[in-house]
């Protein structure tokens, strides 16, 4: 993992592991769909990995779990650990391996909570570790070239051989191992043979001032629900939410809607009713594609471009002010 170049002009990428497929392990190496996520550790995904002249890499271990069980703790644990490695001089950058399921959340909560002016670069795998021909350590090699890439910056995802802004990148396909888009963004760019073609400008963002997202005291997450408008929906579940009793409050709520922020009347009703109860609504549309282009007299705000999974993130991170 350490090459020979003099160590003054080393510099480290720092190599974060969280579970996914990447680390998922499999009875047998034709079993690409049977496996189990999170079970090797990131110090063993880096085995066999070279790093790029001048670079060393340093693994931790920040959680080990299936994404589809990520939680706002481990969040929180991992912007403090990004910006803890961030912050000193010698580190080139943060590489995250993530599964592929949420890894659009991730991306688009770190780049919300931490706008890095180093690269945070998070990747994944479509195969476990066990496969006959895993994906997952030429993802792993693309982002570190990212990471270490000179003038790199902000939250990115590298699969394929392409670099996706954190804030566009979207899970497209259940299978390929190309299995993601950036929508009408396109991508920042392309890996290719360890060097990076850019063919827009690395993501810029400024970081809210959640801070606390950063300190050591766990956080209280404001309850944010989404909810889906399609045909035949009505208001029930959003009366439920509102009357939900034993459980946390609802303090915002996220329409999914149809084309360019269109709501089924029953459930545009109770959403309305829900925002005179004080409830936080916002439209965010269920096009994979586009943004939502508001109209005067529109009585409930949109989320422009952003999805609902990461509508209900930006609505939280407001709610936490
Ligand atoms: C996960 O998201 O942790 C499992 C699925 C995957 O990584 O592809």
């Amino acid at each position: 993992m350490v090459n020979s170049s003099s160590p003054e002009l080393l510099r480290r990428v720092v190599v974060l592991g969280t579970g996914g497929t990447i680390a998922g392990r499999a009875a047998s190496s034709d079993d690409n769909i049977g496996y189990t996520a999170a079970q090797v550790g990131v110090a063993d995904l880096l085995g066999g990995i070279e790093a790029p002249e001048g670079v060393t890499l340093e693994a931790e271990q920040v959680a080990q779990v299936d994404s589809k069980d990520m939680s706002f703790d481990i969040w929180q644990q991992l912007a403090r650990r990004c910006a803890q490695w961030l912050a000193q001089a010698d580190v080139a950058g943060v590489v995250i391996t993530h599964g592929t399921d949420t890894i659009e959340e991730t991306a688009f909560f770190l780049h919300s909570v931490l706008a890095p002016s180093k690269p945070v670069v998070l990747t994944c795998a479509m195969r476990p570790a066990t496969a006959l021909s895993p994906d997952g350590p030429q993802n792993v090699r693309d982002a570190i070239s990212v990471a270490a890439t000179q003038g790199a910056r902000g939250v990115t995802v590298v699969c394929a051989g392409v670099v996706h802004g954190g804030v566009d990148i979207l899970k497209v396909h259940t299978y390929r191992l190309d299995a993601f888009a950036s929508g009408d963004a396109g991508p920042v760019g392309y890996v290719e043979e360890g060097e990076v073609r850019l063919v827009r400008a690395w993501p810029q963002g400024e970081a809210l001032p959640a801070t606390k997202l950063l300190g050591t005291a766990g956080v209280q997450w404001p309850r944010v629900e989404i909810v889906m408008s399609h045909a035949g929906a009505s208001g029930a579940v959003i009366d439920a939410l509102l009357l939900s009793v034993g459980t946390e409050p609802l303090r915002g709520l996220v329409l999914a809607t149809t084309g360019n922020g269109t709501l089924h009347h029953a459930l545009e009703a109770a959403a309305l009713k829900a925002q005179d109860a004080g409830v936080s609504v916002i439209r965010a549309t269920r096009c994979v594609s586009g943004r939502i282009l508001p109209k005067a007299g529109d009585a409930l705000r949109d989320a422009g471009a952003l999805t609902p999974v990461k509508a209900r993130i930006a609505l939280m991170l407001e709610l936490l002010g």
